[in-house]
């Protein structure tokens, strides 16, 4: 059979990046232009400028991820970009380049929805993973847990009601004064401290989550005691935290009869909740998927991936494709 070249473009929200992948698992190039130090000095992301910085980039970018794929714009097969969720101005610069692209390449466009490129990859760093599994999605936007049917049906069997995790490890950061983006702060700095301080655990009777009462919690600790320590602080934050997500997870598991549960999005990068989540796999006899740590954060490679899996399914999209901020995850193109 030949080979399947998909050039994947993501631009939700403030990384610019392009990928090179082969048959849908085989990356060639994934290029990322984060603009990570750009909104660092406002605290976190800024739309307008956002966008600028895409169109500034993604020129570039693309050129730079054919180089190193070592192949020319005539050996793409099809284009996959993200068409939301994400912030409007940012997805528009995605979606318009490679809809010129398109047109240009006389290739099929494959409009991509970006919770479904984080489950997708895994199936890079796992060759072997297939569907039906549990998907927890944690990132800066969204903390989903997903039944993964098949490639194309998505169950989601709980949600957030407030924050989005990656939202809360942000904003705890911001107040207690390690800057943004937070996550990958409170990962380093819970290494030194001991899970000692008492935080609300909020569970519901369905698999829902909620962030914010601990967050809130950790806010008025912060300002009651500023002296506090940091460290005690984000290791409780953390324990706290994977506790919930282990919680549904298991109760998702046995409901569903299911043992394959992956880890995806920016959170799953998180080093205590990777090691807590992977003693689950001598516990309780279950097997636990991540991404590598590059693909978890926004990045195109996992755009092509979910896009091939789109693209051999039939799901191709036509000029009229519009970004759409508030795409949900298995809503029709
Ligand atoms: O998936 P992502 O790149 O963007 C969205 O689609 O939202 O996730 C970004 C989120 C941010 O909230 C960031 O603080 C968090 O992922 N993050 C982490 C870590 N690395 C990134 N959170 C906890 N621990 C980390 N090591
Ligand atoms: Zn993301």
């Amino acid at each position: 059979m030949k080979d399947i070249i998909t050039l994947g473009i993501e631009s939700s929200c403030d990384e610019t990046s392009v990928a090179v992948v082969k048959n849908g698992r085989e990356v060639l190039s994934n290029i990322i232009n984060s603009q990570i130090k750009i909104h660092e000095k406002y605290g976190g992301v800024v739309p307008e400028i956002a966008s600028r910085n895409h169109v500034e980039a993604i020129s570039d970018v693309t050129k730079e991820a054919l180089k190193e794929a070592n192949i020319r714009f005539e050996d793409i097969d099809n284009i996959a970009c993200t068409y939301g969720p994400g912030l409007v101005g940012a997805l528009l610069v995605g979606v318009s380049y490679a809809k010129a692209l398109s047109y240009t390449l006389n290739v099929p466009l494959i409009g991509t929805n970006h919770i479904q490129g984080h489950i997708a990859a895994n199936y890079i760093t796992h060759k072997e993973l297939e569907p039906p599994f549990l998907c927890m999605i944690i990132s800066g936007g969204h903390t989903h847990l997903v039944h993964i049917k098949s490639y194309e049906e998505y169950e989601i069997l709980g949600k957030t009601r407030d924050d989005a995790i990656g939202e809360a490890f942000d904003k705890v950061a911001r107040v207690i004064g390690l800057g943004y983006p937070g996550g990958p702060k409170i990962d380093k700095l819970a290494k030194e401290g001991i899970p000692n301080i008492q935080l609300p655990k909020t569970h519901f009777d369905n698999l829902d989550f909620s962030f914010s009462g601990i967050k809130t919690a950790i806010i008025n600790l912060h300002h009651k005691n500023p002296d506090i320590n940091k460290a005690d602080l984000c290791a409780s934050f953390e324990e706290n935290v994977t506790h919930i997500l282990i919680d549904n997870v298991l109760k998702a598991a046995k409901q569903l009869n299911i043992d394959k549960i992956a880890l995806a999005g920016g959170v799953s990068a998180n080093t205590y909740i990777r090691e807590k989540f992977l003693e689950l796999e001598k516990k309780n006899n279950m097997k636990i998927y991540y991404p590598e740590p590059i693909l978890c954060t926004d990045n195109a490679a996992m755009i092509a991936c979910a896009g091939y899996y789109n693209y051999i399914n039939g799901k191709c999209s036509d000029m009229y494709l519009n970004a759409i901020p508030n795409l949900k995850l298995g809503e029709k193109l």
